[in-house]
């Protein structure tokens, strides 16, 4: 996710610009989603009790370049890794390291690559071993407010009408929203605008269009919605150090509605993952 200044990644003319894009690149985000969203796929089945973030970095690092795209992550803004892990109170950008999971852990998993030149960005929440209920109940709510915002997006909507959906669901829970941190405009570039910001109220923030691009990435925590950001420059953590969840799509505006270009083909979009 972008904090909220992304003027600086921007250029020249009016730094609020959206960029509509053609149909034809459609097929471009598409290729790009799904090769992040397998990438996703196959770091899940080693996530577990006593593997490192390291190890699941590299398992990305791997498929990523095994399939002729580039780690975004990677070097951006002096980002280490390819990919981003957020343990429990890790809010986002958590940095892999030689730490291991352990039991009763919720780690999100944050890959972006860049396939033919478009971005894929999409993240998912991983349970480690046996979680507790109040865990799994921030998971669900988390994936069921990002789905919800999504469901909100066509034509003629406003960024506000995704927010505030989302900040329906987390309330009607008893979680909080994350304001600090939202989602953004994606293609050719990594962060665009606009900003996503995960809040309302409906019919706030710029009006949506057909071949629009970006993600709804929500962040929601079982305490207070404050974060600050630990001496790496990167890690984002609850301020309470309650736990916090994520989950993120890429998407598109249609002419009728939205294209998830992030799902998983196995069908691992939330958890539980296992058979
Ligand atoms: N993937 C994150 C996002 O959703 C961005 C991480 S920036 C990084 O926008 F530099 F930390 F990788
Ligand atoms: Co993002
Ligand atoms: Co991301």
């Amino acid at each position: 996710m972008t904090d909220l200044d992304v003027s600086a990644d921007h250029g020249f003319h009016d730094p609020r610009h959206i960029n509509v894009h053609p149909s034809e690149a459609f097929a471009g985000m598409r290729a790009a989603g799904r090769l992040a969203a397998e990438c996703l796929d196959a770091v899940t089945p080693h996530v577990a009790p006593g593997v490192t973030t390291d190890a699941l970095d590299k398992v990305a690092y791997d498929f990523i370049l095994d399939h002729d795209a580039v780690p975004a992550c990677l070097n951006y803004r002096g980002y280490p890794k390819t990919v981003c892990t957020s343990v429990n109170h890790v809010v986002c950008h958590g940095i892999p390291g030689p730490k291991t999971l352990k039991d009763g852990d919720i780690v999100n998993v944050d890959v972006t690559l860049i396939l033919d030149g478009w971005h894929g960005d999409t993240s998912r929440m991983y349970p480690v071993g046996e979680i507790r209920k109040r865990a799994e109940i921030l998971i669900d709510t988390t994936f069921e407010a990002m789905m919800a915002g999504i469901a909100k997006v066509k034509p003629g909507a406003t960024i506000g009408d995704i927010g505030a959906e989302v900040e329906r669901i987390a309330h009607a829970a008893r979680c909080s929203v994350v304001e600090d941190f939202c989602g953004h405009g994606i293609g050719r570039r990594f962060h665009e605008p606009p900003n996503v910001v995960h809040l309302g109220p409906p019919g706030s923030g710029p009006k949506l269009a057909e071949g629009m691009f970006f993600t709804v990435e929500p962040m929601l925590n079982l305490g207070r919605p404050d974060v600050r950001v630990l001496a790496d420059g990167w890690t984002a953590v609850t301020r309470d150090k309650s736990l916090s969840a994520q989950f993120e799509h890429t998407v598109g505006v249609t002419a009728d509605g939205v294209e998830i270009f992030t799902l998983s083909p196995a069908g691992l979009n939330r958890p539980p993952y296992a058979a």
